[in-house]
Order: C-alpha cells, then sequence, then structure tokens
C-alpha cells in the first residue's frame, strides 16, 4: 500500500463535473490556498469542479516564485495549475491563523507538472511548526502527491514549512485546512496521518467536498472477491463522523457467501502505529427471517468485544482508541459471520491513520509573537526567519539563541543580536515581551529616542549593547542600577554615565570626605563653586524675574506633548482638577510662591504629603515651562532631584504635585530668618554635595546632557533629615553635542544667579 493516496485527476474532474453553486457558509473555518496564484489575479474564487473557495496564498508567506505546470499536461483542477516554489532558503513556512485547541484536517498537494521545463521532481520534507510531519517525493508521481493530517494547533499561528533536504528545489500546490468536530480522531498521543480512506464500490467515483462537509477525500475500492449490494435512499449520518451518504450507498460482501471477508494493507513503514476506522449502515431491508451479524478480527485477534449488526439505513462507526502495530507491516482485518447469522458480514468504508509523533513544542508563544512583531517593525527580510523562531534547532534564526535543549518545555530567546541591522526608529517595545532574554546586542544602527526604562525589568539580561546609535535622553536610573548588580551596558560617548560614579549616586550615606576622593574632578569644581554660592551669598528678592524662558525641544519626529503624555501615564499618575483640590483641601495651606504660581501643602489619602504646584492662570509662558518640567522629571530619576508624583492637566487648569520637602528651601534657612538653629558646618556640606551629585547627574548621568540654568537656594529643597533635592526644571533644556539642536544663545535664569558676562 502506498502510504499517501496518489490523486486520479481524471476521475475527480468527471465526479465533479456537475457541481451545485456553492454557499460560502458551508465552508466556515475552511483554509483553502492556491499556492502561486498571483495575488492580482480573482481571488479568492470557486474551484469550478469542487464548489470550494480558493486563494491566492500570497498573503500567508513572504518567500517563493510563482510557477504554473506545463500547459500540455490533460486539464487538472483549477487549484493545480499554479505553484509556489522555493529556490532561497533552507526553510520556508506558510504562516496560517488557525483556531488554537480546534482538531483541523490539513492536506498539502504538491504537482511538479515540470513546471520549470527541467524534468527534476523535488523531493522535500515538510513540517508542522518544529515537528517533521512527512516527505514529498514526486518521482515517478504525475500526478502529484497529497498528504493529510488531523492535527490540534497548540496556538493561533501555525506554521507549515518546506525544508529543502537535497539540491532539489521544494515546491507546493495546495494548503487546505478543514475543521472537525473536536471529539472525532481522537488518539492517545500525537497526530494522526492519513494512509487509506475508501470506500467499497465498484464505480471509480472518488468523493470529497460537497459529499463530504468535511472535505474528506474517499477513493473507490473493490476487489474480485466481493460483491456489491447497495440502495437508492439515503442513509442517517448523523453519528458525528458525518461519513457521505453517497458512500453510505454501497457496501461489500464476500462473494462466497460462507467466506470471510478479509483486507489487507502492506505498510510503507511496518512500525507504524495504526488507528482503524470502520464505517458500517445496512443497505438491505432485511426480513425478520434473515440476520447479519459477524465479528471484527484486526491482525487475528477479535476486536472491539461486541458483534456488529449494522442498522438500515444507519451509520454505525467502529474505530481503535488504542494504536497497533501490524506484524511485519502487514495489516489483516476480517470480518466473520456469527454461527446464526444467515447473511454474510458487509462493509461500507474504511480509514486507516498512522500516528505521528510530534514531540518538540513551540516556542513560547509570546516570544515567538514578540520577534515576529520586531521583525515587522523593523522590516527585517531575512530568508532564515520563517516558522518557529529556536526549533528545531537545525533551523534557528540566525543572530538568536534560545534555551531549547528540553524538548518538553517550549524554548524561550535568550539571546538577540541586530547588531549592525540597518535598523531606524526607537528601540522597539516588543523587546520587553522576550521576557527570558540574557543578551541584547542592538549595536551599531540607525536607533533614536529613549533608552526605555523596560530594560531594567527585563531580569534575566545581563549584557546590552546599544553602542553607535542615535539614542537621546538619559540612562534610566532603574537600568543603571541594574548595572551596578552586573547587568552589563554598553552605550555611546563619554557623557554616558560612567559607572564609578553613579554607584556613588544612591549610596547617600557614605562620608563626604569619600565620596569626594572618589568623585570626579567636575564634581569637586560643581561642589567648590556651590559652596562658594551658599556661603557668601547675599540677599535677593525672593520674587525672581525670568528672562525669556525657552521651550523644551524634543526629537525631531515626535511632538512634545505625544513624548509627555503617552509617558506619564504608564507611571506617573494624571490627577483631575478636582482631586487637586482633594489632595489641596481646596488650597487650604499654601506653602510658597514660585515663578509660575503658588505651591500648596497637600496629602494623597491622609498618607503621602504632598507639594502642588498651581500654575496661575495669568501666566503666558507657563504652559511651556509646564511641559518642560514634566518632561524633564518623567525622564529623570535621582534622589537628589524632587520627583513627580503626578500631574494635572485639564483645560485652564495646570498643576504639578511632586513629593513632599518638609523642611522648604535652601535660602529659608540661609537667610538666617529661621526659628531652628543655624545649619551645621556638616549639613551644609552634604546639602552641597547633594546639590552637586544632582547637577552631576543632569549634565553626565543623562544623555544628552541637561542644563538646569535656574540653580539657586530657592530652588534646592530640603527633606526632614535635610538631604537636598533640586526644584524647578522648567527652564532646563537638553544639551544634543553635535547634533541637529542648535545652541542656545538666549539668556535664561534668576538675576543675581546668572554668570555677569
Ligand atoms: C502570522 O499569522 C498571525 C495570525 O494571523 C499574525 O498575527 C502574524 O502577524 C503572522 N506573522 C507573520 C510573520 O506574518
Ligand atoms: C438520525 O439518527 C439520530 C440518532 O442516531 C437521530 O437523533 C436523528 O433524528 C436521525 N435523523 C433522521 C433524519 O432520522
Ligand atoms: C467458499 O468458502 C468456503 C469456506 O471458506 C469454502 O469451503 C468453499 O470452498 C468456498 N466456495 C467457493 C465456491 O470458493
Ligand atoms: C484472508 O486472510 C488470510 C490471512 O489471515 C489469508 O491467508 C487469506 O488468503 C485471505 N483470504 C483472502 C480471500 O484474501
Ligand atoms: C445468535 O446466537 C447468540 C447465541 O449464540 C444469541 O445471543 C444472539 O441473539 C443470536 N442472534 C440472533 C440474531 O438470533
Ligand atoms: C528556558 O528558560 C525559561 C526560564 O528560564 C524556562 O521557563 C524554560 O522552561 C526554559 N526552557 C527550556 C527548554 O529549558
Ligand atoms: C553580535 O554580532 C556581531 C557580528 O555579527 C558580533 O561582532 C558581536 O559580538 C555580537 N554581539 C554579541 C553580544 O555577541
Ligand atoms: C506583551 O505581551 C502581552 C501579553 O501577551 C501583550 O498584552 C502586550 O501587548 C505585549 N506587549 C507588547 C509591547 O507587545
Ligand atoms: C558593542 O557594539 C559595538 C559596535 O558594534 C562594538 O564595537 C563593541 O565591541 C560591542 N561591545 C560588546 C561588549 O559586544
Ligand atoms: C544610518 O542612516 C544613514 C542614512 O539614513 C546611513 O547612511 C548610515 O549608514 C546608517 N547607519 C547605520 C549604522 O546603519
Amino acid at each position: 500500500m502506498e502510504n499517501s493516496h496518489e490523486i486520479l485527476l481524471v476521475a475527480l474532474i468527471a465526479t465533479f463535473a456537475v457541481i451545485h453553486l456553492s454557499r460560502a457558509e458551508d465552508q466556515e473555518g475552511f483554509i483553502s490556498l492556491d499556492c502561486g496564484l498571483p495575488p492580482s489575479e480573482a481571488s479568492p474564487y470557486i474551484e469550478p469542479d469542487t464548489g470550494l473557495w480558493y486563494s491566492s496564498d500570497s498573503g500567508f508567506i513572504q518567500s517563493g516564485k510563482i510557477g504554473k505546470i506545463d500547459a500540455s499536461l490533460p486539464k487538472t483542477l483549477k487549484s493545480y495549475v499554479t505553484l509556489r516554489y522555493f529556490p532561497d532558503g533552507i526553510r520556508n513556512c506558510y504562516n496560517l491563523s488557525v483556531k488554537q485547541g480546534t482538531n483541523y484536517l490539513m492536506r498539502v498537494t504538491a504537482l511538479y507538472g515540470n513546471y520549470d521545463a527541467l524534468n527534476i521532481t523535488p523531493k522535500y520534507d515538510l513540517y508542522v511548526g518544529p515537528n517533521y510531519w512527512v516527505t514529498i517525493d514526486l518521482e515517478n508521481r504525475i500526478s502529484g502527491q497529497s498528504e493529510e493530517i488531523i492535527y490540534i494547533p497548540r496556538s493561533n499561528s501555525l506554521d507549515l514549512c518546506l525544508v529543502k533536504t537535497g539540491t532539489t528545489t521544494p515546491m507546493i500546490t495546495s494548503v487546505e485546512l478543514r475543521p472537525l468536530a473536536n471529539d472525532l480522531y481522537i488518539t492517545e498521543s500525537g497526530s494522526l496521518k492519513s494512509l487509506k480512506r475508501y470506500f467499497l464500490t465498484s464505480s471509480d467515483t472518488i468523493l470529497s467536498y460537497p459529499n463530504d462537509v468535511n472535505d474528506r477525500i474517499w477513493e473507490p475500492k473493490f476487489d474480485p472477491e466481493w460483491t456489491q449490494i447497495s440502495t437508492t435512499l439515503e442513509a442517517n449520518n448523523s453519528n458525528g463522523f458525518l461519513v457521505p451518504r453517497n458512500v453510505l450507498k454501497t457496501a461489500a460482501i464476500p462473494a462466497n457467501a460462507t467466506a470471510r471477508f478479509n483486507i489487507t494493507e502492506e505498510l510503507d513503514f511496518p512500525d507504524d502505529q495504526i488507528y482503524l476506522y470502520l464505517h458500517f449502515s445496512e443497505v438491505q431491508s432485511l426480513p425478520i427471517s434473515e440476520s447479519r451479524e459477524f465479528d471484527i478480527f484486526w491482525n487475528g485477534q477479535r476486536q472491539f468485544d461486541k458483534t456488529i449488526s449494522p442498522e438500515y439505513l444507519k451509520t454505525t462507526t467502529i474505530y481503535s482508541t488504542t494504536p497497533v502495530t501490524c506484524k511485519g507491516g502487514v495489516c489483516n482485518l476480517e470480518l466473520i459471520r456469527t454461527t446464526n447469522s444467515t447473511l454474510p458480514p458487509l462493509l461500507n468504508a474504511i480509514e486507516l491513520y498512522a500516528v505521528v509523533e510530534f514531540p518538540q513544542l513551540e516556542t513560547n508563544e509570546n516570544d515567538v509573537v514578540a520577534i515576529r512583531k520586531i521583525k515587522a517593525i523593523y522590516g527585517l527580510n531575512r530568508i532564515a526567519w520563517q516558522g518557529d523562531p529556536c526549533v528545531p534547532q537545525k533551523f534557528l534564526w540566525d543572530n538568536l539563541n534560545c534555551n531549547s535543549t528540553d524538548i518538553s518545555t517550549p524554548p524561550s530567546i535568550t539571546y538577540l543580536n541586530l547588531s549592525s541591522s540597518g535598523l531606524e526608529g526607537t528601540i522597539a517595545a516588543e523587546i520587553q515581551n522576550l521576557t527570558h532574554l540574557e543578551k541584547l546586542d542592538l549595536s551599531n544602527n540607525n536607533l533614536t529616542g529613549d533608552v526605555p526604562e523596560f530594560l531594567a525589568n527585563m531580569k534575566y539580561l545581563m549584557l546590552i549593547n546599544l553602542s553607535k546609535n542615535n539614542l537621546i535622553g538619559f540612562i534610566p536610573q532603574a537600568l543603571l542600577d541594574r548595572e551596578k548588580e552586573g547587568l552589563q551596558l554598553f552605550v555611546d560617548g563619554e557623557h554616558r554615565c560612567l559607572s564609578g560614579l553613579c554607584v556613588t549616586v544612591t549610596e547617600k550615606k557614605i562620608p563626604v570626605k569619600t565620596v569626594a576622593f572618589v568623585s570626579s574632578a567636575t564634581v569637586m569644581a560643581i561642589i567648590v563653586v556651590l559652596v562658594l554660592i551658599f556661603l557668601f551669598k547675599k540677599k535677593k528678592s525672593s520674587n525672581s524675574e525670568v528672562l525669556q524662558p525657552l521651550p523644551i525641544k524634543l526629537g525631531a519626529n515626535v511632538t512634545s506633548t505625544n513624548i509627555s503624555e503617552i509617558s506619564i501615564e504608564v507611571k506617573k499618575k494624571k490627577f483631575t482638577y478636582s482631586e487637586v483640590m482633594e489632595i489641596t483641601k481646596n488650597l487650604a495651606r499654601p506653602l510658597g510662591e514660585g515663578g509660575f504660581g503658588v505651591v500648596y501643602h497637600g496629602d494623597i489619602n491622609g498618607s503621602q504629603q504632598v507639594a502642588v504646584k498651581l500654575l496661575s492662570e495669568s501666566s503666558t509662558q507657563g504652559y511651556k515651562e509646564f511641559k518642560a518640567e514634566v518632561e524633564l522629571l518623567m525622564r529623570v530619576h535621582h534622589v537628589n532631584l524632587v520627583s513627580l508624583v503626578g500631574y494635572c492637566d485639564e483645560r485652564g487648569h495646570l498643576a504639578l504635585v511632586y513629593e513632599y520637602m518638609s523642611n522648604g528651601d535652601l535660602k529659608h534657612h540661609l537667610s538666617g530668618k529661621h526659628d531652628s538653629s543655624v545649619l551645621k558646618w556638616s549639613t551644609r556640606l552634604q546639602i552641597a554635595m547633594d546639590a552637586a551629585l544632582g547637577l552631576e547627574y543632569l549634565h553626565i548621568g543623562c544623555r544628552p546632557p541637561m542644563v538646569h540654568r535656574d540653580v539657586k537656594s530657592t530652588n534646592i529643597l530640603l527633606d526632614e533629615r535635610f538631604s537636598a533635592k533640586l526644584a524647578d526644571f522648567g527652564l532646563s533644556r537638553s544639551v544634543q553635542l553635535g547634533g541637529e539642536y542648535h545652541v542656545p544663545t538666549v539668556v535664561a535664569g534668576t538675576p543675581g544667579y546668572l554668570d555677569p558676562e
């Protein structure tokens, strides 16, 4: 027996000469791809011989070329005329959209038809996802090869892959998927590959759709030792299997009424594990005096513990629930009439399936979705990036690696190297869904935008190379913290935060001397300047004036509102104006007045104390500074910079909600008006140190560097332990080194604090 049915094309055409117009809803869930049909041609179309709707395969595969069988060949099905062949790449895959957990009958047909005029029949392997299914070998198969499998996809997408195994070029003619009822064709394990499906009739008619609503193909078979019996009446086929009624109209009985009914099948692969399905329906109306009873013997053993007596015009299906191997690859079915049966046994149809194990689990579905999105976002057109990214290991996508040693757990992507891949745009958020990633190399591309904070949340990451890109912005503090824990982070430029300095940033309790010792000359210089300022500063009016502040400029292709709003909503809370009123108890306790409005005390849920800066409505420049400040505070995270708890942006009402600094601003303490004791020398030094670290972070830790532009004692706030934090970033702006930002020449700041030049 052949392990696959060769299609009798001529017979098929004869059968379907008359087809009623089919209704599309009868084919719900069907996937019928006519491979190689140019998308420009009418698609979908109705196959004239079957009434099935076929569409072009071009939306389901990115590779391959289109061919057409030799026109001089005898007429065949329309869907068999064109084909797709794959001269490039080892593995080429169709990506089919299926329903997870649904039982599908999947049929793949390849008809060579000398499309390339080379007369070299292809031989290649077919894979379902990461698992080998079957070899297509068209040698001596002039009318093509059709393979079927009953398969339950483990996710909503199914990869069907053609794998080149020798020198010939894989090609494919059609791909068909038919959903089946989920309780049919059940196996203990694995999937069912169709070996034989025939019905016993002396005609040469092949039946499929629309005779079979599931589009199974039933071939005719008849032996000289049999006699056909038949009926013209329609049988009741509603036992789940929905065997076509035309199949149930004919049956075979042994010609010698006393002999056994005997069918022998020889397997191509003797070790195949076989499932057997038998369909019976009595076609003769038996008088009371007659009976037809028989037992089923499968490979010489009585099966199913049951004597069969088929009902008149009603289907009985008997099938194995456990697979068997046939000794020597020869399977034998015998139907033996019981002693008191007056009539010989009868059989209408038989199906044989072999178990195909698909042991290799697909890659973690989240990883697959993410890497496919990444592939699409960056337009990576790599021939090897098809099918499952990780498995089988020999087809691992290039520049990727996975932990795929154990086939019984889904592999995950652990390494992604897109170095020098011409990537453009920002670092894709989808990368965070590669949750098991250990090494990420995006170096030497044209990536723009921020270093995203999510990288810090990818717990297995050990190495990130982002160098040689056009990234801007700050390296998120959380990522710098990870670096401290051993993450290797490679970013461009002398201006990124050097790891030695970053370490000191969070370790506030280190004695000043030690910190100063390890710090760079830059920090020392800043400290000295600050100390001098704070010690010898003259008293100044508290209501400082602002000279021409500049709006902050953002990356070329994003508007400032977009960037801030999207990102703010991720981490910071957006308050409504009424919530702001609730927090501040209707603006009950003003704390002071800043450049753009009054600051009020408030608390959130009675626990977290906050300071709320309300932008006064009269402030004309205010909205730009407001945006600048939100934008900046959103990106910077540092112990010496006042952090933003939330903001309010309602028509006409702008408010910023900060953490509360209970000891107010430094100016207040330096003024001598404060009731409590004068600041101690060590506290002053610590405050200078803190402020310097905040500035150092803005200048060195951020990319592009930030200039505060309004450093003064009123903008240095003190918490309950007199730790200092910089506030009021409304005038700050980023400085792009040698980039598209022009150097600002407009003066901004507070008179008295400005460099006289
Ligand atoms: C594969 O098909 C799924 C489902 O239709 C789709 O979401 C996904 O984008 C496709 N992938 C590719 C690489 O075409
Ligand atoms: C077919 O048989 C089933 C039971 O097996 C029954 O429920 C159904 O009514 C029958 N249909 C017809 C048309 O007789
Ligand atoms: C019919 O089968 C029986 C039992 O197998 C056998 O004895 C008999 O010779 C057969 N008759 C013919 C005509 O072959
Ligand atoms: C029936 O099967 C037996 C093997 O079990 C074989 O010896 C015999 O020749 C077969 N008879 C027919 C009619 O095929
Ligand atoms: C045939 O005989 C068995 C007992 O040998 C009996 O159980 C069965 O009912 C009989 N069948 C018919 C149709 O009479
Ligand atoms: C890969 O690693 C992840 C997490 O470490 C684990 O859940 C998964 O089971 C691993 N897969 C294999 C095949 O080892
Ligand atoms: C990424 O690939 C490039 C060359 O393709 C190689 O030089 C580099 O070392 C790789 N990166 C990592 C992290 O392995
Ligand atoms: C990450 O995966 C989750 C769950 O699968 C999904 O909801 C989310 O949209 C994905 N995120 C991105 C950025 O693709
Ligand atoms: C990071 O990438 C750059 C540019 O491709 C390369 O020169 C450098 O060696 C890489 N660093 C590491 C540690 O892979
Ligand atoms: C970045 O893009 C420019 C032009 O768009 C191109 O010349 C350059 O080679 C690209 N750089 C990299 C590393 O891909």
